[in-house]
């Protein structure tokens, strides 16, 4: 059976934990870039979670750390050269729309490519038009709903970082369409649909963007959020990619 290639967000460590592994492979074992960070450098999971085989990607490198587009999907590459026909992705977001909740998850209908850059290079003008699979979208809502979760769908705008937004950039991205606001997962999406993966998208929605409610964040809340999010992923990713 082909892989499903899961890539965590920070955060998401738990999820690793419900993989049982066969093998685990550094990025520089493979020659792919890693985080700079000591005692950070990313690695890959390979096994099963549930019945399903699986390669799960942990420390993701970004845009934002100085990689160029090409490094930040080269990990995307290499788990598809595994035989992954299928990627799933997820992030921490901040959430601009006042109905979308801090810890709660969105999975991705579309996306902002706001990065100003693209893995791919050459003639590849692959359509873009369904990039996160609407059939696999339907079956995680329908597990959501089954299991009594909050699942809101949207659109994630995809920007380099790292410094956060103004509250003007904010109220621009809510202008032109996005739901949720991150520094990651556009560029994967592109690369892994040139291809042929199928894709689907998940932010962990961890705190409100800038200006969006007048009450500063409380560190400890995100962070507790975030720790029942993750346990919430689990939970529906188990129940979908098991089947
Ligand atoms: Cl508010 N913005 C961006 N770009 N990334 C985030 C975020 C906000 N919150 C979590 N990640």
């Amino acid at each position: 059976m082909n892989r499903i290639a899961l890539v965590l967000g920070s955060g998401l460590g738990p999820l690793a934990d419900a993989v049982a592994v066969e093998e685990a492979v550094g990025f520089a074992d493979v020659e792919l870039p890693g985080s700079s960070v000591p005692g950070h450098a990313g690695r890959f999971l390979i096994g099963t979670l549930g019945s399903a085989p699986v390669i799960v990607m942990q420390g993701r490198v970004h845009l934002y750390e100085g990689h160029d587009a090409a490094a930040v999907t080269a990990g995307v590459r290499w788990m598809a050269a595994q035989g992954a026909d299928r990627l799933i992705l997820t992030n921490a977001a901040g959430t601009l729309n006042p109905a979308f909740e801090p810890g709660s998850w969105m999975v991705l209908s579309d996306h902002l490519n706001l990065t100003g850059t693209s893995p791919l290079h050459g003639p590849e003008f692959i359509d873009m038009s369904t990039a996160y699979d609407p059939e696999w979208r339907a079956v995680f809502r329908a597990a959501a709903s089954e299991t009594g979760t909050v699942l809101h769908e949207g659109v994630y705008a995809g920007l380099r970082g790292p410094q956060y937004e103004t509250p003007a950039e904010i109220r621009m991205l809510r202008t032109i369409g996005a739901d949720a606001v991150g520094m990651s997962t556009v560029l994967e999406t592109i690369q892994g649909r040139a291809l042929g993966m199928k894709v689907a998208a998940f932010s962990c929605l961890t705190n409100w963007a800038a200006g969006i409610t007048p009450a500063a964040l409380d560190h400890q809340e995100v962070l507790a959020t975030g720790k029942s999010a993750a346990d919430t992923m689990v939970r529906l990713l188990r129940r979908v990619i098991s089947l």
